[in-house]
């Protein structure tokens, strides 16, 4: 039987790497895993302090359970270049930083304490994906994923393949396909069964079928009273597979759900049925440790981008994420576009043989997923590449004939070699470059970017950006451009049948190289900042929503008289999904209506109040007195969303925030804290850029500094657990605004006892 156990704790981890040295302990500071090699400031720093060689090392001590049996580690991931040792020997050698990796350690492991020695190089390698140019993210190093002691029999499962069928019809059909691993070449005959379960456990279905070769495919049909996998009600199965042979037995369980998803020439469509993508890039990263967040932060950002921001895809920019973000995404019902490591360069053969690699690594680590509709195997932005591209999109299909391919390009008229026409379209902010006589054009018709004679499948996978680079703690004005670009391309491509969506750069601001950004490393790309704190933009997406999930009411102001260039708040946008807005100020009453001429074609368009609605004398005159606001939100007639803003907010109150009061003891589970300043009306100060100290008490780590500043009102950290249970007691001070507590607790299974 197999057995799959935690391998995180109690590596020692050192500077530098010598192979000469692989077999002897090395002195190091003790470390668990996920971790990130070099922890960094929140900007401003040199991104080339982690480019470079480190050394992880852990003692595995003879087991008896070990005889007879294969003993492997498996890394869900390590930045980059890894290569790992068993007592001085080479065991197993991986490049690509994003996906999995097993070292076997069967029949090397002596009696006593054996010493697993692993390097990563941070450099940043030209022989490998993504690197060889310039690329707009950072590769953080570290083994900042999961790792795992795995014990199974002499033949045991290496995969599972379920390929559900008749998706659409009353009566069903799943497909299982069983690959073994059998690394020591063992004479095999046995038998695998699948079955089939419900979320509760219940067995709805089983097949058996003989083994005596690798792999073995099992139908199970006949299958009446299943539900669909969709958005909304995102209904996963369970099959169970179970090995038994004369070599042992093994058993491996793997997700799933019964949905199509196609890309057609009139649009995405989910079981059938026509569904406008509304999407956001997401890169795998986190302020201080990159990409060392464990289980809980991944399913953070899934949630986030569901349930806060109500996107229902999200795009891996650029590289195959987490498991446990994907395995959350399929939870929820979040599609997810996933796609090879690279940005705009390709390199030489050695390196697309790589690539290609990724390609294959991807697709067999996730084709379960129902979350995914589609594989990425371009390089994101890349030239064409006739011959790679071919080989891509052939591997591709042959190995999930499921699912569409789709490449990322910028480029028009590139070679259609995918199913889907993937497009970033920057084209909206190109009227401001000098001589441009082009209008404002929120998204280019597809035919102008494919250059095709007839439509394909499309669907825009980028858009905003570098275009409008945004702070938190910009200007109104400019925020409140921020927010109408993203309206309107969003506007655009719901008013286009043949665009499927469109997906917006980027979920929440991102460190990246000297090459990009602001200068300080980081991009000021996202709806949200680093702490996923969101901008006004991100209730542009929020606000598509129907108002039964939640009901959105945010007007783009601070409601200052002189915030903007020549005062007061108009145009003034409200990001709702309610039927009419009434704004009272000072004595008098509007109810405006959303504006549909400016964005007709946007399930819920912005209210925008305006000079329409008043006359001279109304608002914005300077120098007239300043009043307080009160919005209120009606839908179907009824006041459903309050909100007051003060004409003259002063700081009240320091709210802390937790995602959540627990946190699981083991495995540096994280939880995020939020900390707003808040005037007395409960509205963020957004300039006040005072310092807080945290302290932290109990068994937690503070992730970052313990003395942080307000950027537009808000800042935030993680706390990571250390390994006991117990209570965490988290106290904030403000000079301002005084002290806020938040009482945590580190539990064994991370939920609070009763
Ligand atoms: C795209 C690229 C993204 C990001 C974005 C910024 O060209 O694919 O990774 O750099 O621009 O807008």
């Amino acid at each position: 039987m197999r057995s799959v156990t935690s391998f995180n704790d109690s590596w020692v981890f050192s500077e530098g790497f010598n192979a000469a040295d692989a077999g002897k302990p090395q002195t190091g500071d003790p470390v668990s895993l996920p971790h990130n090699a070099v922890e960094l400031p929140f900007n401003y720093f040199d991104e080339t302090s982690y480019q470079r060689a480190f050394t992880y090392q852990k003692i595995i001590t003879w087991h008896p359970d070990f005889a007879g049996r294969e003993v492997s580690i498996v890394f869900d991931a390590a930045m980059a270049d890894a290569v790992v040792y068993l007592n001085g020997e080479e065991i197993v050698a991986h490049k690509d930083g994003y996906t999995p990796f097993e070292a076997r350690l069967t029949g090397r492991l002596k009696e006593g304490d054996n010493l697993i020695t692993v390097k990563i190089d941070g450099s940043e390698n030209p022989e490998i994906p993504p690197f060889g140019g310039r690329i707009d993210y950072l590769t953080y190093a570290g083994i900042y994923r999961d790792v795992w002691l795995k014990l199974t029999d002499p033949v045991s499962i290496a995969n599972i393949k379920i390929e559900p069928r008749d998706v659409l019809s009353d009566t069903k059909a799943v497909a299982v396909r069983c690959d073994l691993s059998n690394p020591q070449g063992r004479a095999i005959a046995g038998t695998v069964t699948a079955l089939l379960r419900d979320a509760n456990g219940e067995v709805l279905a089983e097949a058996v079928a003989e083994t005596s070769g690798e792999s073995v495919t099992l139908d199970m049909t006949g299958l009446k009273g299943l539900s669909l996998w969709d958005v909304d009600a995102p209904v996963l199965y369970q099959v169970d597979l179970q090995l038994r042979t004369d070599h042992g037995r093994d058993r491996l369980a793997s997700r799933f759900g019964f949905r199509t998803a196609e890309f057609t020439v009139d649009g995405f469509r989910l079981n059938g049925r026509p569904l406008k993508i509304r999407g956001l890039n997401r890169h795998q990263a986190f302020p201080y440790v990159g990409y060392a967040m464990g289980r809980s932060a991944q399913e953070r950002d899934a949630e986030l981008l569901k349930h806060k921001l109500h996107c229902n895809l999200v795009r891996t920019s650029h590289y195959p994420q987490s498991k446990w973000f994907l395995d959350h995404c399929d939870r929820i019902g979040l599609l997810v576009f996933e796609e090879i490591p690279g940005w705009q360069h390709i390199g030489g053969a050695a390196w697309k043989q790589e690539a290609i690699q990724n390609v294959r690594r991807m697709i067999e680590r996730d084709w379960n997923h129902p979350s995914i509709v589609i594989w990425g195997v371009r390089i994101n932005e890349s030239q064409d590449s006739h011959d790679f591209y071919v080989e891509t999109n052939r591997l591709a299909r042959e190995l999930d004939p499921t699912r569409q391919t789709g490449g990322v390009r910028y480029i028009t008229d590139s070679e259609f070699l995918e199913d889907v026409y993937t497009m970033n379209d920057f084209i909206l902010g190109n009227e401001e470059l000098p001589g441009s006589n082009r209008p404002r054009t929120a998204l280019r018709p597809q035919q102008e970017c494919t250059g095709l004679s007839r439509k394909v499948p499309y669907l825009i996978t980028e858009f905003g950006g570098h275009m409008y680079p945004t702070k938190i703690y910009d200007q109104e004005q400019r925020q409140a451009e921020h927010v109408r670009r993203h309206l309107e391309v969003l506007n655009a491509a719901h008013g286009d049948a043949s665009i499927s969506g469109a997906i917006g750069w980027c979920m929440f601001d991102y460190n990246t190289h000297k090459d990009f950004g602001s200068g300080d490393r980081i991009c000021y790309h996202g709806v949200m900042d680093m702490f996923r704190e969101p901008k006004f933009a991100a209730f542009v997406y929020a606000s598509q929503c129907d108002p039964s999930e939640e009901v959105v009411m945010k007007p783009v102001t601070f409601w200052a008289r002189g915030e903007r260039n020549i005062g007061g708040v108009l145009p003034l946008f409200v990001l709702t999904n309610c039927d009419e807005i009434e704004l009272k100020y000072g004595s008098l009453t509007k109810r405006v209506g959303p504006d549909r001429e400016s964005f007709p074609h946007l399930p819920h368009a912005p209210v925008v109040i305006d000079h329409r609605h008043f006359t001279k004398d109304e608002l914005g005159v300077w120098g007239m007195k300043w009043e307080s606001a009160e919005f209120t939100g009606f839908v179907g007639g009824k006041a459903v969303a309050h909100l007051r803003m003060a004409a003259d907010p002063v700081p009240m109150t320091l709210e802390v925030e937790a995602d959540s009061k627990t946190l699981r003891a083991e495995g540096r589970d994280s939880v995020r804290v939020i900390i707003r300043a808040l005037d007395q009306v409960g509205n963020v100060l957004p300039f006040l850029n005072d310092a807080v100290d945290i302290a932290v008490d109990g068994p937690a780590r503070l992730i970052g500094p313990g003395q942080i500043v307000f950027q537009g009102g808000s800042t935030g950290f993680w706390l990571e657990s250390t390994g006991a249970a117990g209570n965490i007691r988290v106290i904030v001070t403000s000079s301002r605004l005084g002290t806020a507590r938040v009482e945590l607790s580190a539990t064994a299974d991370g939920v609070a006892s009763a």
